[in-house]
């Protein structure tokens, strides 16, 4: 489960970490928004330190399918439906600053890109419906989008009875523009840590981020941690983790030259790839989709069999290089979260719910938290970050609030009870596998990696829920709020900040 993109690392060094140190600003994450956010900030001179418990582009930004699109799947016609259309148009014009400040970091950087037409496309009649609203949320927009019959792409070689396309978009390998990002970063006299596990974040008596390697000191913090790692404003529970897959392929044959997702289920994402935007000489085809909420899944493996044998059917002969998966964050609202924390006294800010669209929100979230810190007046704002920061909640955002904490109920009550039905002590899992049972009340995960049986409490450290093995990663996923622990317990993703505590393998059922 190695990204395409990671075939042959260009990781930036890290720097000595010294606890006690005070710096301007301190971004947790080393991400798409931690690191455009550092990198804006380090440019107006302020001194900005990156931590990230793993490494640059860890999880989501180096696991991404790297499209640029201002069009995005459904998106627009979705943020139409329940809101205004000078919202719809703001989102659009902050998504096109932001993949405008991309591919000009991307020049500067020396960093290639590749610009190809976008598709929105059905696979069904029905989905055509969705396609219209879609067109017209984009042209109300100020896209020129255009909307093509099924005759108009006679070229498929998979299923499509209509499509929106958009021309001019970007595909970009997202670990070359981060790992650039990082290096940029240094370059300006900022600090990175990597390896280093933030544990909490305060902002009295004076801005600090806890870590497990002690603590660092700051004017402000921003956290860009996917889903905030501090549980202030309940932010764990205004978004929806959603985890998605992708396989990349050597195909002898032709294979599109332009982007497609679908609009109707099961999610077909396709991404072509050269050497202007990623390895070309390894993969030429991403083949992505069949998300799902994080642990909620009836099998992570089957989804990855899935997207290979649609891929065989519709490309004969293409062989597999890679396969991956990785989480984002949709929020409530549809719009991403961007701003100051509550009772954060202004000093601790945050950005997430980019819906799996965060090469262009991300830096778009970067140039809101940077105007805040470095208090550019609002008059002196972009009017799409002016109409963004003002949103208000509608009753479809608090109705998709409410189903969420409905289907978070209903895993919380069926992960109790699924754990009570099986006893310890459970025969040794096959390899690759994982079971939660029951010890004295208490759910345990039992799993086999590498030949390794271990014992874990299967039960999340950030508010309870039970655990449910992904048997792609081999990873013990929460279907609350979206954490993800190894089979040793260390802690991966998601608000739980505590590794799961390890156990014997038997003991008292
Ligand atoms: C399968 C998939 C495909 C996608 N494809 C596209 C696409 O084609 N186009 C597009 O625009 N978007 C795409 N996205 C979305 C995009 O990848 C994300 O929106 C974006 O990468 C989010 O960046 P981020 O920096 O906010 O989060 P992340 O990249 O997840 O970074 C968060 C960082 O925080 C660190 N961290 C977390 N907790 C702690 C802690 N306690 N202490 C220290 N560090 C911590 C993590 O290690 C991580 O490095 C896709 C997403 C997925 C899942
Ligand atoms: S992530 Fe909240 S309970 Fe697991």
């Amino acid at each position: 489960m190695t990204p395409l993109w990671k075939v042959s690392p260009t990781a930036p060094p890290r720097s000595p970490f010294e606890p006690g140190v005070h710096h301007d600003v301190i971004v947790v994450g080393a991400g798409l928004t931690g690191l455009a956010t550092a990198v804006m900030l380090a440019r107006e001179g302020l001194d900005v330190a990156v931590v990230d418990s793993g490494e640059v582009a860890e999880l989501a930004s180096g696991g991404n399918t790297g499209k640029v699109s201002l069009l995005q799947g459904l998106t627009l016609a979705n943020i139409r439906r329940h809101h205004p259309a000078a919202l719809v148009r703001a989102y659009v014009d902050a998504n096109r600053a932001g993949m405008q400040w991309l591919t000009d970091f991307a020049d500067t950087a020396g960093v290639p890109y590749a610009r190809r037409t976008d598709h929105s496309y059905a696979q069904t009649a029905s989905g055509v419906d969705a396609l219209r609203a879609q067109h017209a949320a984009a042209r109300e927009a100020g896209l020129p989008a255009r909307m093509l019959a099924a005759e108009d792409m006679p070229a498929a070689s998979f299923p499509i009875t209509g499509a929106v396309a958009l021309d001019d978009q970007v595909t970009i390998d997202p670990v070359l523009v981060t790992h650039a990002m990082a290096r940029e970063l240094l370059a300006e006299g900022g600090t990175l840590h990597t390896g280093i596990r933030v544990t909490g974040a305060h902002a009295l008596p004076q801005p600090r981020v806890e870590t497990a390697a002690g603590p660092l000191f700051s004017t402000h913090i921003v956290l860009a941690t996917g889903t905030p790692v501090i549980d202030r404003g309940l932010y764990f529970a205004k978004v929806r983790g959603l985890r998605s897959y992708c396989v990349s392929f050597r195909v002898p044959g032709k294979v599109p030259d332009s982007t497609f997702i679908s609009v109707d289920g099961p999610t077909r994402s396709l991404r072509p790839v050269s050497d202007e935007d990623g390895p070309g000489g390894v993969a030429r085809l991403i083949v992505g989709g069949n998300g799902h909420p994080v642990g909620r899944s009836h099998g992570e493996t089957a989804a990855i069999g899935d997207l290979i044998s649609w891929t065989r059917q519709h490309f004969p002969d293409a062989e597999e290089t890679h396969r991956w998966s990785a989480q984002d964050y949709q929020s409530h609202n549809l719009i991403p979260f961007v701003g100051a924390m509550p009772r954060g006294l202004g000093r601790i800010r945050f950005a997430t719910g980019y819906a799996k669209w965060g090469l262009s929100n991300a830096p778009a979230a970067a140039m809101r938290l940077t105007a805040e810190i470095v208090g550019t007046s609002r008059r002196d704002r972009p009017d799409w970050m002016r109409t963004i920061g003002t949103r208000l909640t509608v009753p479809a955002d608090i109705g998709r609030g409410a189903a969420e904490t409905g289907r978070v109920a209903a895993a919380l009550a069926s992960g109790w009870s699924g754990a009570q039905s099986r006893p310890v002590p459970v025969p040794r899992p096959a390899e690759g596998s994982g079971v939660v049972a029951n010890r004295a009340g208490r759910p345990v995960g039992v799993s086999t990696v590498d030949g390794v049986t271990r014992a874990v409490s299967a039960v999340c450290t950030h508010l309870g829920g039970v655990l449910d093995w992904n048997d792609a990663e081999c990873t013990w996923d929460c279907p609350l709020h979206a954490s993800r622990f190894a089979p040793d317990g260390t802690r991966i993703e998601g608000p739980a900040l505590r590794d799961l505590p390890n156990l014997p393998r038997s003991g008292p059922s």
